[in-house]
């Protein structure tokens, strides 16, 4: 051994002994317990990205009883010593990181794993959860929207909600700035549907049992996942040479406004990419159940999910399929990094709601815009609304009169210029309102800041361009 050697081989001894007194090897850290959203404290982790879930569930409906078996691969951001997925209710049986047991505590909704050796930063790595239990929904930021997460259902489930819900199923990085590819198969009763995202991989049946294969080759944010079990009639077809299927709950009329308005879809997403540009999935469709608990619809990826009031009073809503289809651009393919932008979805999804009425033959895009410009308060903001006002008007109409009122600032062709640019570029990513007003004002070559601080924040009734 040379001197240099014998120096080097002092220093790391030195190093690891120092490491040693606070806490262990100082290449690994432990990982943060949340994404840091001041929106959705203890959501999303720290230290790693997950690249995929491929998932392997069974569930009862005669019991609730849901078991699972995750299989997470993710590339450590950081050195860690150790590592939170989030995991709400359900019991953690084993956990392996690479093939080996790992240690595992919960602490509420986290689950804390310590692998046997530190992830160096940069290290591929695969964590195996096998889980279970009998899982519970989880509350929604305001009070009216009722709960969202895993709900039993008489017949089977339903796992849906925003700002969060997935780990309320499984073991999961929740948090949209982390997005990543699935491979889900549930095993459910002969005779009940299992739906989820993605491309349909088949069934097949075995005493007794049924499983469903889906698969989402996108990278999907997690609260985009669902999960819906139950009697449903289902329909497989194709749409634009991709797999189309839509779900009505088997407890709706089967030619009622439910079933006349999702079977609108592909129809609705033509019109939708006629303006934005092309579809950015690999399948279409659409769910509805009717779980009178679910008071919402969700754009969740390539089949959005709706609650049975959309479609009450016997009249089809093709407005909130535009709406839902809407999102899987803005917000499913280009996805918030923080959910103080929400607007960035919600205003361009309500937009469209406008677009598609229009183009349907109901009021014109300006008629819209005068009632919801009168009906505004201006004092609440689109930009940083606060996790209470996430889905207020200031977010839903609000972002949509900005949308309009940047399109007369520029013009139509420009207008549908930075739309489809910024979805081009953004693809399968994630931005933020900067990011946005940036990309306009480079597109139009002209300052939009002020303009869009007017319709998005000010306190004033701004003046239409
Ligand atoms: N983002 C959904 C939409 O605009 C609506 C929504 C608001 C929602 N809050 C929710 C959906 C909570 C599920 C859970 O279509
Ligand atoms: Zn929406």
């Amino acid at each position: 051994m040379t001197w240099g050697r014998r120096w080097y081989a002092g220093a790391l001894a030195v190093a690891l002994l120092l490491g040693g007194c606070t806490g262990g090897d100082p290449r690994f850290r432990p990982g943060a317990a949340d994404a840091g959203d001041p929106y959705v404290p203890g959501a999303g982790n720290g230290g790693y990205d997950v690249g995929h879930y491929a998932l392997t569930l069974r569930y009862d409906p005669a019991d609730d009883r849901l078991t699972g078996q995750a299989t997470v691969t993710a590339t450590a951001t950081a050195g860690l010593s150790r590592f939170h997925l989030d995991l709400a209710g359900l019991t953690v049986d084993r956990v392996r990181v690479d093939g080996a047991p790992a240690k595992h505590r919960r602490d509420g909704a986290e689950l804390v794993v310590t692998p046997a050796q530190g992830l160096p930063a940069g290290k591929r790595f695969t964590v195996e959860v096998a889980y279970g239990g009998v899982p519970q929904p989880q509350p929604l930021p305001s009070a009216e929207l009722g709960d969202g997460g895993f709900h039993a259902t008489p017949d089977g489930a339903i796992a849906l909600g925003q700002p969060e819900s997935a780990s309320t199923w499984f073991p999961v990085n929740d948090h949209p700035s982390d997005k990543a590819t699935y491979d889900l198969a549930v095993t459910v009763p002969d005779g009940l549907a299992a739906l989820s995202n993605g491309v349909p991989k088949g069934t097949e049946s075995r005493a007794g049992w049924t499983t469903w294969r889906w698969s989402e080759g996108s990278p999907m944010a997690s609260y985009l996942t669902t999960l819906v079990i139950g009697n449903y009639r289902v329909s497989t077809g194709t749409h634009a040479g991709k797999p189309l299927v839509t779900a009505v709950a088997a407890a709706l009329p089967a030619d009622g406004p439910a079933a006349t308005s999702v079977a609108r879809t592909g129809e609705v997403a033509d019109f939708l990419a006629g303006r934005f540009g092309p579809y950015p999935f690999e399948a279409y469709g659409g769910i509805v159940v009717a779980d009178e608990r679910i008071r919402y619809a969700l754009e969740t990826q390539t089949r959005p999910v709706y609650g049975p009031g959309f479609f009450r009073g016997g009249r089809p809503n093709t407005e909130v399929v535009a709406h839902e289809l809407a999102h899987q651009w803005f917000g499913d393919s280009v996805s918030l990094a923080r959910w103080s932008d929400i607007w960035l979805n919600e205003g361009f999804a309500t937009y469209a709601e406008w677009l598609w009425a229009e183009h349907d033959g109901g009021r014109s895009v300006a008629q819209t815009f005068d009632t919801v410009y009168a009906a505004t308060d201006w004092t609440r903001p689109s930009v940083d609304p606060g996790r209470a006002g996430m889905f207020g008007d200031a977010v839903y109409q609000r972002g949509a009169l900005a949308v309009h009122a940047l399109r007369r600032a520029v013009g139509d062709e420009t207008f549908f210029r930075i739309v489809r640019g910024w979805l081009a570029e953004r693809r399968n990513g994630t931005a933020t309102t900067a990011d946005f007003v940036g990309y306009a004002e480079r597109v139009a070559d002209h300052p939009l800041r002020p303009l869009l601080d007017a319709w998005l924040v000010g306190a004033t009734a701004p003046t239409l361009p």
